[in-house]
């Protein structure tokens, strides 16, 4: 058999690892969900799922790659043999968020160019959607590509395939100043956002609890959501990296390393969004809920006025903050695309010289109907149904899988035969009923919400849109499932 590819260090892991957790999850995705579920009414259901669902499942991850020496189809196959479309599903996920991201990505680049000459002038909220992205009236008028995003998208996946071509041996040359990097820059948008006049409002929104809103259950489902989109949990990313992990590598401590290093950096840059936020609150005589219609865009709004008001040398600080940004999203798409590509080496035993072309060819062209004037809406309820959704079923499931059918104190015991701490029961009660639960419970209440309601104020039809997509990718992994893989002939 063929020698499964290592880490060289402890450290090339677990910098891979935080650098798959760190990305724009922390920088655009946190504030403006916890924008758009009213600031400090979020932060609760944040902690709470960071902490029952975020960390033990995790150090599931981490274990389960471990033990199986394999991606996420193949060890849920090495569980049961009936359960490797769960694996599959984790990939497809993993697949519709790579194809938006690097889109993301795409805009940022742009950004870097412009903030050279900061062209988003006096008001960035009108330049980001008017002047940049040309919005269309709607989901339904896609309109034309906007060829600006396609070179910064084709940029974005030359890049990651540089690092993703030799496998862990190239991914661990670039992670360690892509980590560091964003981390110095982040403290100085921080300062410049909390010394900008009207930044306490701002923090107030962030930071003042709502206990009424905790009886609603969108901020809970949204919270788990984005716990498992940060974390790059139920997408086959940690279980790939743990994989090519050497024997008696620790799991429960990189894993509490890990989380917490992503928890406490989207935490911090809320401080930088929320501070300017509260600015904006003040010069435009409004109240911050208000500021931003959605707040999808809001990093795009938020951080350029924030440069635009740096005393000297904005540009400067321009240019650092989108290479911030792409720093931090690079090692995120990098460590998307790797478990994906890996899920066809594994089981089909292709070569990675070949998938990975091909891969991201696909990335490249599949991002392009994101890059359309109506592509902004079609990120928005991708990246809402794959979250909410499938992010949720397959943490769901694979909570319910490990926990009884391998069996969650086996696998503790496993986990605590080779870490520096020892975890206790409670990650049993965490995996067994407590994860389940929850997210049981608000799968089923979003899903009624969103059936009845709908999705945003988008029309009816894009709700529907949304629920084929789920289930497109429920049957596409039963049959990725059914295909013979190399071994089994
Ligand atoms: N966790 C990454 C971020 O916060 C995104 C990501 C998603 C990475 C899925 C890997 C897998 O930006």
């Amino acid at each position: 058999m063929e020698e499964r590819e290592r880490w060289k260090r402890r450290s090339d892991f677990i910098f891979a690892s935080i650098g798959a957790a760190i990305g724009l999850g922390n920088v655009w995705r946190f504030p403006y969900v916890t924008y758009q579920y009213g600031g400090g009414a979020f932060l609760i259901p944040y902690f709470v799922a960071l902490i029952t669902a975020g960390i033990p499942l995790v150090m599931l991850e981490l274990g389960v790659g471990r033990i199986f020496q394999a991606g996420a189809p193949q060890a849920f196959a090495r569980i049961r043999k009936k359960l490797e479309w769960i694996g599959w599903l984790a990939l497809l996920a993993v697949m519709i968020i790579f194809l938006y991201y690097s889109v993301i990505m795409g805009w940022v680049w742009n950004y870097l160019y412009y903030s050279l000459k900061l062209s988003w002038g006096a008001d960035p909220k009108a330049f980001f959607y008017n002047n940049f992205l040309k919005l269309s009236s709607g989901p339904g008028t896609l309109g034309a590509i906007n060829w600006a995003i396609v070179i910064g998208l084709a940029l974005s996946w030359l890049w990651s395939y540089n690092y993703l071509r030799r496998g862990t041996k190239s991914i661990s040359k670039e992670i360690y100043w892509t980590v560091t990097i964003p981390w110095m820059i982040l403290v100085i948008m921080v300062i410049r956002g909390l010394t900008l006049p009207g930044a306490v409002k701002g923090l107030n929104y962030y930071l003042t609890p709502n206990f009424k809103a905790l009886l609603n259950t969108g901020p809970w489902l949204a919270a788990y959501g984005q716990v498992f989109f940060s974390l790059s949990l139920a997408m086959g990313s940690l279980i790939i990296y743990s994989s090519y992990l050497p024997k008696e590598s620790d799991i429960a401590n990189n894993a509490f390393i890990i989380s917490l290093a992503d928890a406490g950096t989207a935490f911090f840059a809320g401080f930088a969004v929320f501070s300017t936020l509260g600015y904006l609150a003040q010069t435009m005589g409004l109240e911050v809920p208000n500021v931003i219609s959605s707040g999808f865009g809001l990093a795009f709004i938020t951080y350029p006025t924030a440069i635009s008001k740096m005393p000297f040398a904005a540009p400067f600080f321009g240019v650092i903050f989108f290479v911030l940004l792409l720093t931090l999203s690079i090692d995120s798409q990098i460590s998307q695309v790797e478990p994906f590509a890996a899920g066809f080496m594994d089981k089909w035993k292709f070569a990675r010289k070949k998938v990975l072309p091909v891969v991201v060819l696909f990335g490249f062209l599949g991002g392009l109907f994101f890059t359309t004037q109506g592509g902004y809406y079609w990120i928005d309820i991708f990246d809402y149904f794959t979250c909410s959704f499938v992010l949720t079923f397959v943490g769901l499931m694979e909570a319910v899988i490990v926990g009884y059918v391998f069996k969650a104190s086996r696998m503790r015991e496993y986990i605590n035969e080779v870490s520096e701490i020892k975890i206790g029961k409670w990650w049993d009660i965490c995996v067994k009923f407590i994860t389940p639960i929850i997210l049981g419970f608000s799968f089923i209440w979003e899903f009624k919400k969103v059936v009845t309601k709908g999705y945003g104020d988008y029309p009816r039809w894009a709700t529907t849109v949304g629920f084929i997509l789920v289930l497109l990718l429920l049957v596409l992994s039963i049959v990725l499932m059914s295909i013979k893989g190399k071994e089994e002939q």
